[in-house]
């Protein structure tokens, strides 16, 4: 695992989209796997700045969402579709055809899962993830107890989780029960993950994911088995952390040919 920890959120955006644009830049067709909620909002306004006036382009990029309500259409505003048509998708030049989310609103919801599954793997599996932690210490909608081999199925959430996301919805009775969310064993597959955090709210669980015991009760904690995982996140999340003066040592001294 490799922590690095920046002044701000800003910084930390710029730092996770500067390893996205490898990916574009390396790769001809790089498949992403992309979160939702306000952690990577300002990871995807710097891509969405790359691509405006750098010319960065997306042609290539295949991407599969971590997650989606059930029961919600892709149209409604608190949707996970339309967070991403809306902040990112809208902006830059991706083959819509190649973006995926699960869909809520499938008949049959648990073939809906299974055929997720199967598109990864028949894809090629995700070269890079970005995803944030929910308060709780949970990944894409795995909450606490999830198993951490688990694959893509349906979860009911949390009411911490249901109050954290509501204010997308017209009232809390509004926030779905139920959601459609990779598992755990199915982002572990992915070939690079990148986790963005920020403010004193995420402390607990970045310590937690980072430097607690490996635990279904922190489903992040399980990063720490991953070949590649690297957390970065602002000074506000990190004050719980025991080595934050390591993880900047390292960073400060990283190797000439790790740098960007
Ligand atoms: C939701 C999403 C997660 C996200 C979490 C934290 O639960 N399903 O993918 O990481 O919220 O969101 P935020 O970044 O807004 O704190």
């Amino acid at each position: 695992m490799e922590v690095i920890i920046l002044k701000n959120s800003e910084r930390c955006c710029l730092e996770a989209a500067k390893i996205a644009v490898k990916y574009l830049k390396d790769l001809d067709t790089p498949v992403f796997g992309l979160p939702t909620g306000s952690s990577p909002l300002g990871f995807y306004r710097q891509l969405i700045r790359m691509h405006q006036e750098e010319g960065l382009s997306f042609k290539g990029m295949t991407s599969y969402n971590l997650d989606e309500y059930v029961g919600i259409g892709t149209h409604h505003p608190a949707s996970y579709c339309t967070f991403m048509e809306n902040n990112f998708f809208k902006y830059i030049d991706a083959d819509s055809k190649n973006l995926h989310l699960p869909n809520g609103m499938a008949n049959d919801i648990v073939k809906e899962c299974s055929d997720y599954e199967e598109m990864i793997s028949n894809g090629g599996g995700i070269d890079l993830q970005l995803l944030g932690i929910g308060g709780n210490g949970h990944i894409a909608f795995n909450e606490p107890g999830s198993s951490l081999t688990s694959r893509t199925r349906v979860k009911t959430l949390t009411d911490k989780t249901r109050q954290d996301n509501s204010s997308a919805f017209e009232s809390l009775d509004h926030v779905p029960m139920h959601v459609i969310t990779m598992g755990v064993g199915t982002i572990m597959e992915t070939r690079h993950i990148v986790v963005l955090a920020f403010g004193a709210d995420k402390s607990e669980a970045v310590a937690n994911m980072v430097e607690g015991p490996i635990t279904s009760s922190c489903p992040a904690s399980i990063l720490q088995m991953h070949p590649r995982a690297t957390i970065i996140i602002d000074e506000a999340a990190s004050i719980d952390l025991a080595r934050s003066d390591y993880y900047k040592w390292v960073y400060n001294n990283r190797p000439h040919w790790q740098r960007s």
